[in-house]
């Protein structure tokens, strides 16, 4: 077999063979195929498309490239979440511990940012003291102890994955739905969850921009996991407006905190003890501990300090705060109509909280607190929001990203329902 043959058959829109697929996984992720022939057949993919058994085939693929993580030896069923990035999107925080205090155990591997949307780690790594990576035995000895943990994937786990995933980020060929939901259910089946719940974002600071498309990614994710037997149910939520009022590192582990202290914004709130409701039902967890309840008698709380000490960070240290700060005011009295997620995305991005590049750092105090959400009354001259940076300088191009991105008129536009529908 060879390469060419391979990108051929896809150039000219016919199915590949699982022997294909295999063989080009295994190959490249050898190294015996070149990049510049996987970005073509990645580019094939992209604008012909690969049907149901293909997509299978390629995530199984991807699986068999490195190892399978496994935890038949805890006691308790385990439960993870996927979310498919947004910008203030913060829920696995305060989501992990409280669905471990609800039951079940949470090995979560998690990313870091890159472009607009946060990372779970870069977040985290604002606690002093806390370590993204762990060894296979350090992250069983934190779910012991803790319940839950939350770390970065080790280069075992869908090596094929890592390698084509850099490559797609450079070749323009990310957004191609067969792609990213082999891309993400490879790295999920092979962490070795017994189940899946996935909350696949719709709106303008999302990867999907619309319900169909979403609703389609969704039924491909869950098909892949129910397939490999990891129970998978996926939600589709509003990503058109940012999710709290945190967007950045350390502004979002405190409203975090402030979820897991019984507070925080409404929209958190909701979509946290809903994903959680839906993990202990997917891990076939009855008669729990309601979630709800969890976060107000502080037993998620009292997890979450033993996630945090169990990865070397001190829960109550201060958290990093940038040493400039700016006001965006209100333009006019009125309600505010709109407010685009990306914008305030790149917003936070360009104040410092994201990177451009893989290796790039990121400031951990970066980034925007809003004061105001879509549909709520605003008065001219009110703080509509905080831009946080580490250097004054960056304030500028901030506010060029926010040009046009908010509005103040007499009646909220019709936005997306938190939780738009339910996919099993
Ligand atoms: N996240 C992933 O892990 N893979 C993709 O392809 C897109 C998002």
């Amino acid at each position: 077999m060879d390469a060419i043959e391979v990108i051929r058959a896809k150039r000219d829109r016919r199915e590949l063979t699982t022997a294909q697929i295999d063989w080009v996984i295994d190959a490249y992720t050898r190294g015996e195929v070149a990049d510049e022939q996987m970005s073509a057949l990645a580019m094939a993919i992209l604008l012909n498309g690969m049907d149901r058994r293909e997509i299978a085939d390629w995530t199984l693929a991807m699986i068999r490239s490195g190892e399978r993580m496994d935890w038949s030896s805890l006691d308790r069923p385990t439960a993870d979440k996927h979310s498919t990035g947004g910008v203030g999107d913060k829920i696995t925080l305060p989501l992990a511990p409280l669905v471990a205090a609800c039951g079940a155990y949470v090995p979560q591997l998690s990313g870091r940012g890159l472009g607009h949307t946060g990372g779970t780690l870069d977040k985290l790594e604002s606690i002093p003291g806390w370590r993204a990576s762990l060894s296979n035995a350090e992250m069983l000895d934190v779910l012991r102890t803790a319940g839950a943990v939350v770390c970065a994937a080790g280069s075992g786990l869908a090596p094929a994955d890592k390698k084509l995933y850099a490559l797609r980020d450079v070749t323009g060929t990310v957004e191609s739905i067969p792609l990213i939901a082999s891309s993400i259910m490879s790295k999920k089946i092979a962490e070795g969850t017994g189940s899946l719940v996935l909350d696949v974002k719709v709106g303008s600071g999302a990867f999907m921009k619309t319900v169909p498309d979403a609703r389609e990614l969704a039924e491909t994710m869950v098909a892949l996991g129910t397939d490999a037997g990891v129970r998978t149910v996926a939600l589709l939520t509003a990503m058109d407006r940012p999710l709290g009022l945190a967007v950045g590192n350390a502004l979002e582990v405190a409203e975090s905190i402030e979820v897991l202290s019984g507070g925080g914004p409404a929209d958190v709130v909701e979509l946290t003890v809903r994903l959680a409701r839906e993990m202990l039902e997917a891990a076939g967890i009855t008669g729990a501990k309601d979630p709800a309840k969890a976060l107000a008698d502080g037993s998620a709380m009292d997890v979450w300090r033993r996630m945090i000490s169990a990865q070397g960070g001190d829960p109550d240290a201060p958290l990093p705060r940038a040493a400039e700060t700016m006001t965006v005011e209100a333009p006019g009295s009125g309600v505010l109509t709109r407010l685009d997620a990306y914008a305030v995305g790149l917003a936070a991005w360009r104040l410092g909280a994201g990177r451009a590049r893989k290796e790039d750092p990121v400031s951990a105090g970066a980034g925007v607190v809003l004061h105001a959400k879509p549909g709520d009354e605003v008065r001219a001259g009110q703080p509509l929001m905080t831009l946080h940076a580490d250097e004054a300088q960056r304030f500028e191009r901030a506010l060029e990203a926010l040009e046009g991105a908010y509005e103040v008129g007499e009646a909220a536009e019709e936005r997306l329902p938190l939780i738009i529908d339910r996919i099993t």
